[in-house]
């Protein structure tokens, strides 16, 4: 299938890498958000972003511009041009249903409609549409424009061709597709949000301070940033809502969410996005 036209859904940190690949890459873009001012915010990173990536001659102009010329509406009216669909929206099952529904109505009965979802079931997301065999699973990693990885999921009813073209576009895009089960979590975070969800045990418990959790797992193991550091990036209410759907969808308590974890949720300290996580971003 030829592939032209991306539709993205959703401006947040997410979805507005996903389109930013998308344009380097080549494709048409259209990015929807039904908060304006999330898509001014969105353009403004994306602008960043590219800056950034043509000083180290990662990109060069004319894949700026085109970053720089996505489109950007407020409602799935122009859906119907896209050939995939990708959905960036909240982590939330009955949005994201409502969504595919909306999408399938909207949308020319061609279009593969994929979701960023980080742990919600494919197959239910892709029983809320008569296309279930053209619904998948593209997991992007953040930051997007830096990492390599998407996850592909498919569905009980994904078909071989959606999942063929789905890894053809991962790879026009300089990503590294790897296919995983759907299953809660899939391989990415059912690894790594535990791991996270540990760390916040430890600092609940008093183990260790935050600055300590995080420099153990950076100059013992290795790793690039440490894991609270890792979940104020991603989102405290992404690794929570991970969580809550591991602990009810694979019904063990081995992953119930660290209390600590719940009441900075609670209090809206959700990261980097909101300036406070397990660090200030003043
Ligand atoms: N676009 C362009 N450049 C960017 C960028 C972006 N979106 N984000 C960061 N950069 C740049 C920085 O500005 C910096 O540039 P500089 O060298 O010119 O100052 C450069 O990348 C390196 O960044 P930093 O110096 O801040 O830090 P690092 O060297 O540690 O690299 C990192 C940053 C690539 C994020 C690295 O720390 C890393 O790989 N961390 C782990 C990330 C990870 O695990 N991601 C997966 C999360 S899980 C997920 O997303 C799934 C979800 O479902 C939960």
């Amino acid at each position: 299938m030829d592939i032209q036209c991306v539709f993205v859904v959703g401006a947040g940190v997410m979805g507005n890498g996903i389109a930013q690949v998308a344009a380097t890459s080549g494709y048409d873009v259209i990015m929807m958000d039904i908060i304006p001012e999330r898509l001014k915010h969105a353009k403004e990173s994306i602008r960043k972003s590219v800056d950034k990536l043509i000083k180290k001659g990662l990109i060069d102009e004319a894949q700026r511009r085109s970053a720089l010329n996505i489109k950007c509406v407020t409602n799935l009216a122009m859906v119907e041009e896209a050939d995939i669909v990708i959905e960036a929206a909240s982590e939330d099952r009955d949005i994201k249903r409502t969504i595919f529904g909306d999408l399938d109505r909207m949308s020319s009965p061609e279009t593969i409609l994929a979701t960023n979802t980080s742990s919600i079931s494919i197959t239910k997301i892709a029983a809320a549409t008569c296309r279930p065999e053209k619904v998948i699973g593209m997991h992007f990693m953040n930051p997007v424009p830096l990492m390599r990885l998407v996850e592909v999921i498919r569905g009980l009813n994904t078909s071989d061709d959606t999942c063929q073209t789905v890894f053809d576009i991962c790879r026009k895009m300089g990503k590294e597709p790897i296919e995983a089960k759907d299953f809660p979590g899939f391989i990415s975070n059912r690894i790594l949000c535990p791991m996270i969800n540990e760390a916040v045990f430890a600092l609940q418990e008093g183990v260790g301070s935050a600055e300590a959790i995080d420099a153990v797992m950076k100059l013992g193991m290795n790793h690039p940033m440490g894991p609270l550091a890792l979940c104020d990036l991603v989102g405290l209410d992404v690794v929570l809502s991970v969580m809550e759907v591991m602990q009810r969808d694979l019904g063990d308590d081995k992953y119930r969410p660290a209390y600590l974890l719940r009441k900075m949720v609670d209090a809206g300290h959700l990261g980097r996005k909101t300036g406070r996580g397990f660090y200030s971003y003043k």
